[in-house]
């Protein structure tokens, strides 16, 4: 058992929040404001080998392990949670299951663009009828020529507006029940059309779309692995992105904490800092408990993960905690800061609209638990580590 990080893993983190301080941080308030994806950021962040994090070297990635990229995620969503997220579905929700799944051909022409940041990754599973029950997913893709024609739409897809590969989920068997009979595919920009750009209570500066593939043909070389066992892909790549989730929950959470202790510091009432009534103190101390107890969690899933452990249940364990006391300690952070906490004026507002999104997407809270139980009854065993 070893708390510490490494001194690999300690350059990652200080690479990441130095660049967040002086490149992220100054602008979060107006990419906010503004609903400003800060596409030229991702080109910056490709420089410093943060779009390939933990994607080996030999495909065009930095080549460090799974903890050093939730390291850099958790940094870079302490400043802008938006930026967390589009960097957390880049890489392990499109680039890492290419790496997994992929055939060498497929990885080596599909991984490098995406690792030197040269694309966006977009994960395409949600659908309108199909969010929690994701193997209910209805786009279709018929088998034709040596290929298939996919037909359908998606929603809620972040990154889509700007991505350049997807990995697109899609049925390939119409007679087969809910999750069986789905195939995974990789898809470029051209096969699909954006529909909708959505307005959302938070995390402005990340961008989320609707879809629609209108019978896009694409050959065998864009199936990714069995057909029929796309949901497989999927499912294992929720496992470990579930851990990505978790650790931008944990940066937004610090973030609030680190803004309502300085507030705490200076703020005067009754004669004295406020830091020094014990209504204040209590919170404090939960806060900063509840954080370090996500940590623990995150990061434990995150080395589970490297030691290619299954992640299914502590990446649930690390989300659904970690996105709960996102949403708790951002709220107690504007209640410290009172009348200025409810305005524009600090960022906890802002942290507060991002926090919640972290209980709902890549599985909501519900979800998490249902995983859980599942795993602690031992009601499913997957044949698949972490990879
Ligand atoms: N690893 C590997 N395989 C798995 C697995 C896992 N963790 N979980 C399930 N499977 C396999 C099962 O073994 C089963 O395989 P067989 O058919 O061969 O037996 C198959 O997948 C179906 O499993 P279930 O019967 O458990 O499927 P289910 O229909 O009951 O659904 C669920 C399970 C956990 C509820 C799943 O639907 C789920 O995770 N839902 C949430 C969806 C989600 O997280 N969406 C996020 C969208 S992406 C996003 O949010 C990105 C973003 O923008 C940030």
């Amino acid at each position: 058992m070893d708390f510490e990080p490494s001194a690999e893993q300690k350059e990652v983190q200080t690479l990441a929040r130095d660049f967040a301080r002086a490149e992220i941080e100054p602008h979060a308030a107006e990419w906010d404001r503004e609903h400003r994806f800060p596409r030229d950021l991702f080109v910056k962040l490709a420089e410093l080998g943060l779009m390939g994090t933990c994607v080996p070297e030999e495909y065009g990635g930095a080549g460090t392990d799974f903890v050093s990229y939730i390291l850099a995620l958790e940094e870079l969503s302490r400043a802008d949670a938006g930026v967390g997220v589009t960097v957390a579905v880049h890489t392990s929700a499109v680039t890492l299951p290419l790496l997994d799944f992929g055939t060498e051909e497929q990885q080596a022409r599909f991984v490098p663009p995406l690792a030197r940041g040269e694309h966006l990754g977009a994960f395409a599973l949600t659908e309108p009828e199909a969010g929690s029950d994701a193997g209910s997913l209805r786009t279709r893709a018929v088998a034709e020529g040596d290929g298939w024609r996919i037909t359908g739409a998606k929603q809620w897809i972040t990154n889509a507006r700007y991505a350049g590969t997807f990995l697109l989920f899609a049925r390939t068997d119409p007679d087969s029940l809910a999750a069986r009979g789905v195939s995974a595919f990789i898809l470029d920009a051209d096969h699909v059309r954006i529909t909708r750009d959505e307005e959302k209570l938070g995390l402005n500066s990340s961008a989320t779309n609707d879809l629609v593939i209108e019978g896009a043909l694409v050959g065998r070389d864009r199936l990714l692995y069995e057909e029929g066992n796309g949901f497989r892909v999927a499912m294992q790549t929720l496992d470990s992105g579930r851990i990505g989730i978790a650790a931008q929950a944990l940066g937004i959470a610090q973030a609030a904490y680190d803004v309502a202790r300085e507030y705490a510091k200076q703020r005067y009432t009754f004669g004295k800092p406020i830091a020094e009534h014990q209504a204040i103190q209590t919170k404090l101390a939960d806060m900063s408990t509840e954080i370090d107890a996500a940590r623990l969690l995150v990061y434990r899933a995150a080395t589970l993960k490297d030691r290619g452990e299954p992640v299914t249940e502590a990446g649930a364990k690390a989300k659904l905690f970690a996105s709960e006391v996102a949403r708790r300690q951002t709220g107690e952070a504007i209640q410290i800061l009172g009348g200025y906490g409810y305005t524009k004026e600090f960022p906890v507002e802002r942290y507060y609209r991002d926090a919640k999104i972290t209980e709902i997407y890549e599985g909501t809270s519900e979800i998490q638990r249902l995983v859980i139980a599942r795993s602690i009854l031992n009601m499913q065993q997957h044949t698949f580590a972490s990879g």
